[in-house]
């Protein structure tokens, strides 16, 4: 066993899920190894595992509230099973019973573990344990394959002398063999690893004079968990963020500005990327005769303001000639008329999509939590259900990810 921190785990976040087998106290020593190694570690136990493990001992080990099957409102208004299984790096199941494997390839759900499991987006790794003849029987081994088909990572079981007393396949993996499993899993690439993906997020402010602006509503959650999303997906993110309301995610290169013409600059340095995303909400105009010192109230007079038309950026770089970034996707805040209005953009920007919502002021979508929004592209368009902007974010990652797949 190695000693000390391990870089790949330190920091890392390991949702440990125990099952009930004779091997769960095993998996106390897992949750001190990975310690050890500079991880933390969340325990969800099963009904069963509490059988053989009290939820103390984990708690104590872990230095973490311990989840419990036994369905805990206030766990619930704490952390609900979907942020449980969101917050982890890498979902593990030690020892993960013939049970939990059956209920994981039949999709079930019904109690905290098996939620966790099927609401998680992260990678899972299971260290199955159980009877050498339950591991053999033809329904593990089919569960087996639908988990690995899946992407589910295994390790083990060791053959061996088991606790019941037969010997042969079933044992838990050793303490060393799972932690390389683990250490293992976070290092697997995510699918836009290598790739540079450039976004724009927030509103622009364009100044009248040094202390006053025209601004608009964005608050830049959605830019913001779009940046988050693809990052948790391996790739290196450019942020160029006019002043949001919410902070930049960690892990990415933020950019900050101001005006639309500094954000238009910004792109430029940030070039060349793989994908472009421009959820900015930039202005249109900016004030021509922005004055150098603050306007004061005129006897009788009111201030005349005048325009000039700012760079449409994201035009710009879907007319790239050379070196266009292979997918470049517009958004599209609309009032009214949504997909109509985004298909005319999508012909218009020359982009490959456009992201369309309707922020009109019923919704509560700008400056709120959650989106609903439709994917228009040349082949026509998809309309998502209401989400919150997280999940939005995370599945146009996904989307986003295979597309440049595919090319
Ligand atoms: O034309 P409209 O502002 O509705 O278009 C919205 C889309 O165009 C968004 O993706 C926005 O980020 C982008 N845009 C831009 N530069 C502008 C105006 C809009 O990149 N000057």
């Amino acid at each position: 066993m190695r000693n000390g921190v391990i870089p790949m785990l330190a920091g890392k976040r390991i949702l440990l899920i125990i099952g009930g087998g004779i091997a769960a106290y095993k998996a106390l020593e897992l949750i001190r190894e990975l310690r050890r190694a500079g991880a933390s570690v969340v325990p969800v136990l099963t009904r069963a595992a509490e059988e053989f493990v009290t939820p103390l001992s984990a708690s104590a080990l872990a230095a973490e509230k311990v989840y419990r099957d036994l369905f805990d409102l206030t766990d619930e208004a704490e952390m609900g099973h979907i942020e449980l299984s969101r917050d982890a790096d890498l979902v593990v199941v030690a020892p993960a019973t013939a049970d939990l494997m059956g209920k994981m390839a039949a999709g079930l759900a019904n109690d905290l573990a098996s939620t966790v499991l099927m609401a998680t987006d992260k990678r899972v790794l299971i260290a199955p344990a159980m009877n050498v003849r339950m591991w053999q029987h033809p329904a593990t081994q089919r569960n087996l394959s639908t988990l690995t088909g899946d992407g589910v990572l295994t390790v083990g079981p060791d053959e061996g002398d088991m606790a019941c007393g037969e010997y042969g396949p079933g044992r838990l993996a050793t303490l060393p063999a799972i932690m390389a499993a683990i250490e293992a899993a976070l290092s697997v690439p995510g699918p836009l690893s290598g790739r540079h993906v450039l976004v724009t997020s927030g509103p622009t402010h364009e100044p009248i004079d040094p202390v006053r602006y025209i601004a608009n509503r964005s608050s830049g959650a959605q830019g913001t968990a779009l940046a988050a999303a693809l990052r948790d997906l391996g790739a290196r993110v450019t942020f160029v963020t006019g002043p949001a309301r919410v902070s930049p995610p960690s892990g990415v290169e933020v950019v900050a500005v101001e005006t639309a013409r500094e954000m238009a600059d910004a792109v430029q340095q940030a070039l060349p990327a793989d994908a472009a995303i421009f959820a900015a909400a930039v202005a249109d105009w900016h004030v021509k005769n922005a004055g150098a010192q603050k306007m004061k109230k005129a006897a009788g007079g009111m201030p005349a303001l005048d325009f000039a038309e700012n760079p449409d950026i994201l035009a710009g770089v879907a007319g790239i000639k050379a070196g266009r970034p292979k997918l470049v996707v517009g958004f599209a805040a609309e009032t009214e008329n949504v997909v109509d209005h985004a298909r005319a953009k999508l012909t218009r920007k020359g982009c490959d999509w456009i992201v369309a919502n309707d922020v009109a002021p019923g919704t509560g979508i700008m400056g709120g939590t959650e989106n609903a929004v439709h994917i228009v592209t040349a082949e026509g368009v998809e309309d998502w259900p209401r989400l919150s902007k997280d999940e939005t974010a995370r599945r146009l990652a996904a989307r986003i990810a295979d597309a440049l797949a595919e090319n």
